[in-house]
This record gives structure tokens, sequence and C-alpha cells, in this order.
């Protein structure tokens, strides 16, 4: 009796130690309130028209391949529409010869403002995943599918995707991590080439990218709308973890 009530405990203080590594401080009462509905907005004026980028400067064809190379030849890329739109382009960030490699969708308006990666609310969650798990947020690679801010944070379209793929397919070449881990749909659809695939059906299995284990789970921003689907990331997670023979803890 006295080990199952100890193991209950040590169970719970696990579990609180998973919430506060993903930034649960406090809980309902009476359980997780579900958001509000969202209210009917009213018409907005049309934005204003972004200011157009500035021109990137031309790219030394001789320069050997290189994150920055990559970066600097993202930073003049017109293959798509979405450069219409961009105050900076998003091509990741992290170390050069990283283990782990997180891939988001695309960048929102505060990685369009900053040309970071994860940097907003989305962002703040995803560093606190990073280190639940034992890392710094240096220590890993964030990159996005596609490297502009599809307008109204809309999901980027095919065609655009297919624009963009080639840049996050030469950084993974670059970084040949040990690990993928995709968040969300679009990335996983991206990498695995089929427009069908759920997250839900897959997450937390073992796919494969080019002989690289490809661990799909949840975007932070649903885990925002949804928290009780943290539990669930976090398995996720700890699967990375395993692939990676390590165990979860503060970097
Ligand atoms: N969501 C993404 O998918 N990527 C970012 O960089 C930020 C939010």
């Amino acid at each position: 009796m006295d080990d199952d009530r100890s193991q209950l405990a040590n169970a719970l203080r696990q579990h609180l130690l998973l919430e506060r590594g993903f930034g649960v401080e406090a809980y309902p009462r009476g359980g997780v309130v579900p958001a509000p509905a969202p209210l009917p907005s009213a018409p907005r004026p049309a934005p204003a028209a972004p200011a157009a980028a500035p021109a990137a400067p031309p790219i030394d064809p001789t320069m050997p391949e290189s994150l920055d190379r990559i970066a600097a030849e993202i930073a003049a890329c017109r293959a798509c529409g979405l450069c219409a739109g961009r105050t900076n382009t998003v091509p990741g960030e992290g170390a050069a010869q990283a283990e782990l490699v997180f891939i988001g969708e695309g960048p929102g308006a505060d990685e369009d403002a900053q040309g970071r990666p994860f940097v907003g609310r989305s962002g703040e969650l995803l560093t606190k995943m990073i280190e639940a798990m034992g890392f710094a947020r240096n220590q890993v690679f964030i990159a996005n599918v596609v490297k502009c801010r599809p307008p109204g944070n809309r999901a980027p379209e095919p065609a655009e995707m297919a624009a963009c793929i080639g840049y996050l397919h030469r950084q993974l070449a670059l970084i040949k991590p040990k690990v993928i881990c995709t968040l969300g749909n679009t990335p996983l659809r991206a990498m695995t080439g089929d427009p069908k695939k759920g997250i839900t059906s897959v997450r937390g299995q073992i796919l494969d990218w080019n002989g690289i284990p490809l661990v799909p789970t949840f975007h932070p921003a649903y885990l925002l709308r949804n928290p009780p689907a943290k539990k669930p990331c976090w398995e996720d997670l700890k699967v990375v973890l395993k692939v990676l023979e390590r165990t979860a803890g503060r970097p």
C-alpha cells in the first residue's frame, strides 16, 4: 500500500515537473477551461501594404555550400508570391551540427518582424519543450517548411512549399541531425510528401526521412489551444530522446 502511494506520489511529481517544464504554473479549478468561442469580428480596414523588403546582395556563385550561403539565397529568393509580403526572411537558426532539428510550418508576424523562427507565443512554448528535454535552445536547430510569412497566418500553399522545400532539404543535408521532430501537419506532410497524412494518427511514431529518424508531434500553437495535448506531446518528445539515447532534464 505504502509502495503504491509512493509510486503515485512519484508519478504526480514527475507530471508536475513536466507541466512546469512546459510553462504550466497554475491549474484552473474544475479542470481545463475550454477556449471561448471567437467573437464575430467587425470588418477591419485593409492592412497597409508592407514596405518592400530591401533587395538582398547578390550571391557569390563560388561561395561553398553552407548554412550562411543557404540563408543568403533565401534572402534573395523570389521563387513564390510570399516574397511580396515579407519584412524579413526566416531561414532558421541554431547549432550547425545539431543532433536534433525541429521543423515548423512557416513564420508568423513576430518571426517575420525579427527574421528568427519561433519567437512568438508558440516559440516560448517550444523553447520550454526544448529545455524540458534537456537542451538549450541554441543546441538544436529550428527551421520551417517555408521561409517567408504566409499572409494572415494561413497555411502555406502546396506551390509555396514546393518552391521552398529545397532550402530545408539542403539545411538538413548539411546539419545531418540524428533525429528530426516535425511540429504539426504541415511539416509532416511536406517531409513525407503525403498531403493526406494527419498528425493524430502518426504522432510519436518513428518515420524515416532519407535515413534520418523523424518523429512527428503537435505544433506548439495547437498545444496552446489544447493544453491536454501536452501530455501525448511529451510522450513524443521522449521518443525523440530515446532515439538520441538521452534522458530528460534541464540543460
Ligand atoms: N509557427 C511556425 O510554424 N513557425 C514559426 O517560426 C513560428 C510559428
